[in-house]
């Protein structure tokens, strides 16, 4: 950590209980399904020492169980990871280097909330070409200033572009629109210092969510969040990264979780209700009928077809 911004913020800090949120919105987030998500897991998580979400995403979920560490403080061993490379780019920026992002996004900040609106146009539009200028300069292993800076405008543009959307062409190149904010909080700092808290004793990994480095035992949880099936109506529902998750993915990750199974290890998988917009559909019904399938409620606004919006039905899937 850079010892000079430290010193710079240290008089901000609050020092009490760690409460963490997501830094960025995420598609899929599941902040409303926290109650059913944590009434499931709580029945095994006691039993277990490690928890693991390959997944991760904005990290609902793991963010609310760090927050309330005391209650699962079995788990001693924790492990996020991705496949886009961005996203875990900015953790761990936010892990090893917090006060230098803090220094990026307070200038940002302090820019972009001083301008009109033509002026804040051409800023978001010149920020997202920076950041697509220097894809191919970042070394994501290390934490020099580019990587620092390309962190930065991950969070400036997740707060200021369309719904919060992470989409890139074929190039790799981030083309999500801007969106209509009239303050977006591009810099929490508080929230900041406490993720950086509570990631410190988190492993973090870019990769497929089958290339898990741990060992996967009885006393194992693993909460799965993939990118959703599309149901019919919203077919670019699951471009989260170049790597599409069709349909051949979601049954390779089906085969992953029964393997797990054999290995005692505690699952719960979340993904779209293929039967909201399709009766006859029993594809996730099928793939996981060995396990335990429940239907729950949750508020979605992605959808483009007004039946699909609003309070609509996912499915929960566990082993336990
Ligand atoms: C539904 S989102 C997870 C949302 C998260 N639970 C939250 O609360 O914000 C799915 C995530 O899976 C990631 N992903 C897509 N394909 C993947 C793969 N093959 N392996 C690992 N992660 C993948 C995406 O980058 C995305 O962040």
């Amino acid at each position: 950590m850079k010892r000079g911004y430290m010193l710079e913020y240290e008089s901000q800090i609050e020092k009490k209980t760690i409460k963490a949120k997501p830094v960025l919105k995420w598609v899929g987030g599941k902040t409303q399904l926290l109650p059913e998500l944590t009434k499931r897991l709580n029945k095994v998580i006691n039993e277990c020492d490690t928890y693991i979400e390959p997944f991760i995403g904005a990290g609902a979920l793991f963010f609310h169980l760090k927050s309330n560490e005391y209650l699962y403080n079995t788990i001693k061993k924790w492990y996020i990871s991705d496949f886009n490379k961005d996203l875990v780019l900015l953790y761990r920026v936010v892990k090893y280097e917090v006060y230098a992002l803090i220094k990026e996004l307070d200038i940002i900040s302090s820019k972009y909330l001083k301008l009109n609106d033509n002026d804040r146009k051409t800023f978001y539009y010149d920020t997202r070409a920076q950041f697509n200028a220097i894809l191919n300069d970042i070394n994501y292993d290390l934490f020099d200033e580019s990587s620092i800076k390309r962190a930065a405008y991950i969070v400036f543009l997740n707060k200021t572009c369309f719904n919060g959307l992470y989409r890139v062409n074929a190039k790799g190149e981030f083309n999500v629109p801007m969106g209509k904010y009239k303050n977006p909080q591009i810099l929490n700092f508080n929230n900041l210092i406490n993720v950086n808290n509570i990631l410190q004793n988190v492993e973090i990994n870019c990769h497929n969510f089958s290339d898990i480095k741990y060992e996967i035992n009885e006393k194992t949880f693993i909460y799965f969040d993939p990118p959703y099936r599309p149901l019919k109506e919203n077919s670019s529902f699951t471009a989260y990264s170049k790597c599409d998750f069709d349909d051949e993915m979601q049954r390779n990750l089906a085969k992953y979780f029964k393997n797990n199974h054999y290995s005692s290890a505690k699952m719960l998988l979340s993904n779209s209700d293929s039967k909201l917009s399709d009766k006859e559909q029993d594809f996730f019904d099928s793939l996981y009928s060995d396990f335990s399938i429940e239907r729950v409620y949750a508020l979605r606004n992605v959808n483009s077809k007004g039946n699909l919006r609003g309070k609509i039905t996912e499915i929960l899937i566990s082993n336990f």
